[in-house]
């Protein structure tokens, strides 16, 4: 049975694809460790859509994780024909200060799981000269970002790779896309442990909702495009980098960030 699997798909935009292709009767394999979301969105999707939805609660960062993921799929007979790569997470900090295990989790499952799935599933899609890739990287991927340093670099090889294997694979029939969004209304700031502060300078400056960046998603898609920007002023400011210097850049981010760190810091010093 042909299907469409999108990690991270517990909530947020992850949710919202696996809503939104519900509705174009794609059959899914829904992947994150939450297992009751998991199973709710299963039972309501297959109700209301009559598709099949399976899903597999898995921690992603796990040894060998993106395997089993994979050998399970095999053992039902499932063809992954739309892989979405959409899992992750963030941090903000002085990186020195941060947890070093918390940044090292956040590239396990921002960038070895996505390469390994991403692996896996393009054998079979290169067999059947078909297939379709999102890949979910961000704006924060398109210049160095102080005080979120390890995951805007991420966020910069999931942009990267995606771009080079859109290429490699465009004679191939499949679609490879980077997904790039913006500040987005999920859960993302709270699981980023990211303070109110930061949230609210984001809330100012606007968020888009998932269901924007998943239809900005489907038409990058449909257009063939290997990456894109949801949202014209992300695009904008993702754009910035085009014509000014990352020294430049990091400077001008640092300058907002730093002072609210250095508070931080001397408040816990106290
Ligand atoms: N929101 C934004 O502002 C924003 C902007 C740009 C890019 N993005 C990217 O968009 C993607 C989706 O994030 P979101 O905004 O929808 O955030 P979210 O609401 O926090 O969703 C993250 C999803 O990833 C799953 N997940 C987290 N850790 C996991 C693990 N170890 N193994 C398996 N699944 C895991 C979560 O489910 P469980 O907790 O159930 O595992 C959840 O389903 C991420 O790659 C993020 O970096 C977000």
């Amino acid at each position: 049975m042909k299907a469409t699997l999108i990690t991270g798909a517990s909530g947020g935009i992850g949710k919202v694809f696996a809503r939104r292709l519900a509705e174009e009767k794609h059959n899914l394999v829904l992947v994150a460790r939450s297992e009751d979301k998991l199973a709710k969105l299963c039972n309501e999707l297959m109700d209301k859509h009559a598709i099949t939805a399976h899903y597999v609660a898995i921690d992603l960062i796990d040894f060998e994780a993106d395997k089993r993921l994979y050998d399970q799929t095999e053992s039902h007979g499932l063809e992954i024909e739309w892989l979405i790569n959409n899992a992750g997470f963030g941090s903000m900090g002085d990186f020195a200060r941060l947890e070093l295990e918390n940044e090292i989790e956040m590239i396990n499952l921002n960038i070895t799981a996505l390469v390994a799935l991403t692996h896996r599933y393009l054998q079979q899609m290169r067999t059947r000269k078909r297939g379709t890739i999102i890949n979910v990287a961000s704006t924060a991927g398109f210049q160095p970002v102080p005080f979120m340093a390890t995951y805007a670099a991420t966020k910069a090889f999931v942009k990267s790779f995606s771009e080079a294997i859109a290429e490699e694979n465009r004679l191939h029939n499949i679609t490879v896309t980077a997904l790039c969004p913006g500040p987005t209304e999920t859960n993302f700031f709270d699981a980023a442990n990211i303070g109110s502060d930061a949230k609210n300078a984001f809330l100012k400056r606007g968020m888009q909702t998932p269901e924007a960046v998943v239809e900005a998603a489907l038409r990058a898609v449909k257009g063939g495009k290997s990456s894109v920007v949801s949202g014209w002023s992300n695009y904008l400011t993702a754009r910035l980098g085009n014509f000014v210097p990352n020294s430049i850049i990091t400077r001008a981010v640092a300058g907002v960030l730093r002072p609210k760190f250095e508070e931080k810091r001397q408040i816990e010093q106290k």
